[in-house]
């Protein structure tokens, strides 16, 4: 039996370069719900990249504000919302998420995240530009830091054989 206030809101949660905004897209087109992009909500509302945001006022100050985006966007009836990568592991995010809808984490390896967080053309900061195997071992820690609360997801999803069809029927049934 689903607990979810509002099961037609989908948070889609996992680390940087996982493919969030890519699945939402394709999720949001496929069940005909709106799409958000939470990390260009923020920016849009500071008027600054996040590695500006966070290179002037640092990341506790950009967690707060995060925290204010996720919890008081005027949401549509139906939306699929992609977050920032570490949005589920400050405050009380992974439950609020999992009772004001439902969250679908997406699950790959350090290797390849580092293999496309490498070719990605935005610059993230919580990154550093590290590269090669300092990369891997970065994200092996940090992975290993968040992942008891990705995990809390409603839905754990393998983000190498993802695909719409699977997702769409997966929410439906929450
Ligand atoms: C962050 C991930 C980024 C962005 C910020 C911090 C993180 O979002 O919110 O740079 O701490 O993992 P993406 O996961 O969309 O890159």
């Amino acid at each position: 039996m689903s607990t979810n206030s509002n099961p037609n809101h989908i948070y889609l949660i996992g680390f940087m370069g996982c493919g969030k905004t890519t699945w939402s897209k394709k999720l949001a087109a496929r069940l005909e719900y709106e799409f958000i992009d939470l990390d260009t909500v923020l920016v849009e509302r500071v008027g600054k990249s996040i590695a500006e945001y966070f290179a002037e006022h640092g990341e506790e100050e950009f967690r707060r504000l995060e925290s204010e985006v996720l919890k008081q966007y005027p949401y549509p009836e139906k939306a699929v919302i992609s977050t920032g990568g570490g949005l589920p592991c400050f405050f009380d995010h992974m439950d609020w998420m999992n009772t004001h809808g439902q969250t679908l984490y997406i699950k790959l390896s350090p290797k390849t995240l580092a293999d496309r967080l490498e070719n990605a053309r935005v610059v993230r900061p919580v990154l550093q530009g590290k590269k090669g195997d300092e990369l891997v071992a970065f994200i092996d820690g940090k992975l290993a830091e968040r992942e008891g609360f990705y995990n809390q997801a409603t839905h754990i999803l393998d983000g190498l054989t993802l695909n719409v069809d699977d997702m769409a029927a997966l929410v439906a049934t929450s």
